[in-house]
């Protein structure tokens, strides 16, 4: 594995899966592997399970994880090929990243979209810049369209609390946020849930519509009480509007989970990657309640970010 950045097969992230719980089980079994290796890890927005996490994730293969806040600490970045930079950007995404790919062994990178450049978005572009320049292997911490250390862990976490043998129908489902969210857990839960050979099922308001790339395999229904029914595992995210970009179309609560929710889905579990706005998103009593997996996906991001770290510099 060179770079990790998406869903790639079925076989890799059953592999991934079996090296994050076998992490999770003994983690400074590996102590050794990464000693003399460096994560430079690139923050062009806030963070706090992905930061944390993937420190210790390094700490427990014995690698040294440097974080830079660039968003906050580092010089203002120019993206633009062929900019000429005589306004607020100081220095040039090629500079910077060929720069820090002599200083790593593996970088790490978090960049959200604008949600106002479609284009530029979906292509992931100042993600891709960080690949092309650095020449060195890179860690999707978060790109404008992607997820993927995040799903990795979801996975992980329904492993854990799947039945054995009995194909789980999860649903991932659209919540409302006062504010316009990126696609990037959405998209990511999608590919790795169908790629992991789960029934999917997306419910969300109609104008809500995610990148079809991103859906195909998944059942979509609009109405979030029929898609509920028989749910074992219900993903609650935001995202705003992607045929409209980045506009929020409703905020309707109802489409807040409440326990009266669960009537057709009584053993269904719930999962959220965090941050979450209480009582907006998802209510006090399911999130405090025994269907509750939240914690243990924040948890099972150390390992997740731990099995990657250590296929990456095998
Ligand atoms: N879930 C997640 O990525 O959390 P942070 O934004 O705090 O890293």
């Amino acid at each position: 594995m060179k770079h990790f950045t998406q869903f790639e097969n079925k076989s890799l992230a059953d592999r991934l899966i079996e090296k994050a719980l076998a992490y999770k089980n003994n983690p400074r079994i590996d102590i050794s592997k990464g000693l003399g290796k460096r994560v430079g890890c690139i923050f062009l927005n806030p963070s706090l399970r992905t930061r944390a996490s993937t420190q210790i994730a390094a700490m427990n293969l014995g690698m040294e994880a440097i974080v830079m806040n660039m968003d906050k600490e580092g010089w203002a970045l120019e993206m633009k090929e062929g900019a000429i930079m005589n306004k607020g950007t100081v220095e040039h995404i090629k500079d910077a990243a060929a720069v820090l790919g002599t200083y790593f062994d593996v970088l790490a990178v978090r960049a959200f979209p604008s949600l106002v450049d479609k284009k530029e978005d979906t292509e992931d572009y100042i993600f891709n810049q960080f690949i092309k320049y650095s020449g060195i292997p890179v860690v999707s911490l978060e790109s404008a369209i992607r997820h993927p250390l995040q799903s990795l862990a979801d996975m992980v976490t329904i492993q854990e609390h799947m039945l054995s043998g009995v194909k789980p129908k999860v649903v991932l489902t659209w919540a409302p946020h006062i504010k316009a969210i990126p696609h990037a857990v959405a998209n990511s839960f999608a590919e790795w849930a169908v790629g992991c050979d789960y029934d999917l099922t997306i419910t969300h308001p109609e104008g809500y519509e995610l990148d079809e790339k991103f859906t195909k395999g998944a059942t979509i229904e609009y109405d979030q009480n029929k898609a509920l029914v028989g749910a074992d595992f219900v993903y609650v995210k935001n995202w705003s509007a992607f045929n409209d970009y980045g506009k929020i179309h409703t905020t309707d609560p109802d489409w807040m989970l409440r326990e009266s929710h669960f009537k057709n889905a009584s053993g269904a579990k719930v999962m959220h990657c965090l941050p979450v706005r209480r009582n907006v998103e998802l209510s006090d009593e399911v999130l405090d309640g025994q269907r509750s997996l939240v914690q243990k996906q924040a948890e099972n991001r150390i390992y997740a970010a731990q099995a990657v770290l250590s296929m990456i510099i095998e």
